[in-house]
């Protein structure tokens, strides 16, 4: 008797254990095969073309081959420094990204590409932006999910992940944080940076080993001026242990998450997902102890006042005596890593675009020169003048031609 119970048992668990592969085995094939092959029929119906996707890297494959490419080794202390080629034009769009430039001659403004089994929508026609934008319903913008999972330990659920009502309720906490006064607030912090980073420019200049690596430079300006106007100039070290660990987090991602949208991309580099889960969950906890801290009126992380931008938006959760719309102090630890990662690379990079047009136009940077002297009578510049720097006008006026192009 006991054998065929035995017996029984084992069939049983033997019949659990095959149902179960079977259910993940076809979960897979759905998420993998079934759902991107009916999506992409979809798309084609409603007339959405696009560069034909090849399971299970998508049009991955295709946007290596056709990356930017690096002509000139670099020259720079760091070796292994490369550079596009020196023959930069204002098209910045076939520059940067040669494949959506040629997709875009081959299926128009707007087409679908594939990132693994992920359909991405590519848009170069603002009037069908304001189209789809204006037919959005509850504020579903329709953000891809593949980056909610695959950027996780980057931006949680911070305001550039979430839709509907918890976006709205986002942006109800942030938006005033972000006011002209607020920012005004906080424009002697950007100015010390930045003064700083030119002063070290300034010396490099005169010992006449001037190799300045300028993007690099104004990133680890862009870098600290967030983290002071997100936590305060207090606590220099607990800030720059934040810093140093959401740059090295970033770093992680953006080299072993090279495959977004490709199936099981997290078991490419099992390592570096580890790691960055760990490192996500140190900078959670230093984030975390700083916003308790402030709560409770402890020490110097905890100074509460100040118009950081941490400060503002819990003293912002707190209007009406703390009820109605909030931010959890999991959600407030989102948004300070958002703010960073939206706000570094993006900063930085348009600066260093801005500035390496400058060089390749010296007529520009006269005219601004002589703008900038004119407006801040040699002293140095504050919030108020920033209206009076009208040759920005040349900026309008240079952005449409680029625009053109695109
Ligand atoms: C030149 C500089 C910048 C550029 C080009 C830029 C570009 C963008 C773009 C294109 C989006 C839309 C992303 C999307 O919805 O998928 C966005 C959203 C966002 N950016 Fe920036 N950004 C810049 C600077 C900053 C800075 C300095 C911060 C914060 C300190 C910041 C914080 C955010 C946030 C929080 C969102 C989400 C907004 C929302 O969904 O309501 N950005 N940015």
């Amino acid at each position: 008797m006991a054998g065929v119970v035995i017996l029984l048992l084992q069939m049983l668990s033997f019949m659990f254990i095959t149902v179960v592969l079977l259910l993940a085995g076809m979960a897979v094939v759905y998420q993998c095969w079934v759902w991107p092959v009916g999506a992409n029929q979809r798309l084609k119906k409603n007339g959405f073309s696009g560069p034909p996707p090849v399971f299970p890297l998508g049009n991955i494959k295709e946007m290596i081959k056709n990356r930017p490419r690096k002509t000139m080794k670099g020259t720079l202390n760091d070796e292994s420094s490369e550079y596009l080629s020196l023959n930069i034009s204002h098209d910045i769009h076939s520059t940067v990204f040669p494949f959506f430039s040629q997709w875009r001659q081959r299926y128009g403004k707007v087409f679908v590409y594939w990132l693994g089994t992920e359909p991405f929508l590519y848009i170069g026609d603002p009037e069908f932006l304001n189209q789809v934008a204006s037919g959005v319903v509850s504020k579903a913008w329709g953000k891809p999910t593949v980056f909610k999972r695959d950027w996780k330990s980057l931006f949680g659920t911070g305001l550039n992940m979430t839709e509907g009502e918890d976006w709205a309720r986002h942006r109800h906490i942030i938006a005033p944080a972000f006011s002209p006064k607020n920012l005004k607030g906080m424009m002697s912090i950007m100015l010390d940076s930045t003064n700083q980073m030119l002063d070290k420019w300034s010396r490099l200049v005169g010992t006449n080993r001037a190799e300045i690596n300028v993007e690099r430079s104004l990133t680890c300006n862009a870098a600290d001026i967030i983290a002071k106007t997100s936590f305060g100039t207090s606590d220099l070290q607990h800030r720059q242990k934040v810093t140093e660990k959401l740059q090295a987090i970033q770093l992680m991602l953006f080299q072993s998450k090279r495959m977004v949208g490709v199936p099981f991309n997290k078991y490419i580099h099992p390592l570096k997902t580890l790691e960055s889960r760990k490192l996500g969950k140190e900078i959670d906890d230093l984030i975390l102890a700083i916003i308790i801290s402030r709560k409770t009126g402890g020490r110097s992380t905890s100074r509460p006042a100040g118009n950081d931008l941490l400060s503002l938006l819990m003293a912002e959760n707190e209007k009406n005596g703390g009820v109605g719309k909030k931010l959890t102090d999991r959600e407030l630890v989102d948004e300070c890593k958002t703010f960073f990662f939206g706000g570094v690379e993006t900063t930085a990079l348009a600066v260093s675009w801005t500035l390496l047009l400058l060089a390749q136009h010296p007529d520009w940077q006269k005219r601004l020169g002589e703008e900038i002297k004119e407006v801040t009578g040699g002293q140095s510049l504050d919030f108020n003048m920033l209206p009076k720097l009208e040759k920005r006008a040349i900026h309008r006026s240079e952005a449409s031609a680029v625009a053109s192009y695109m």
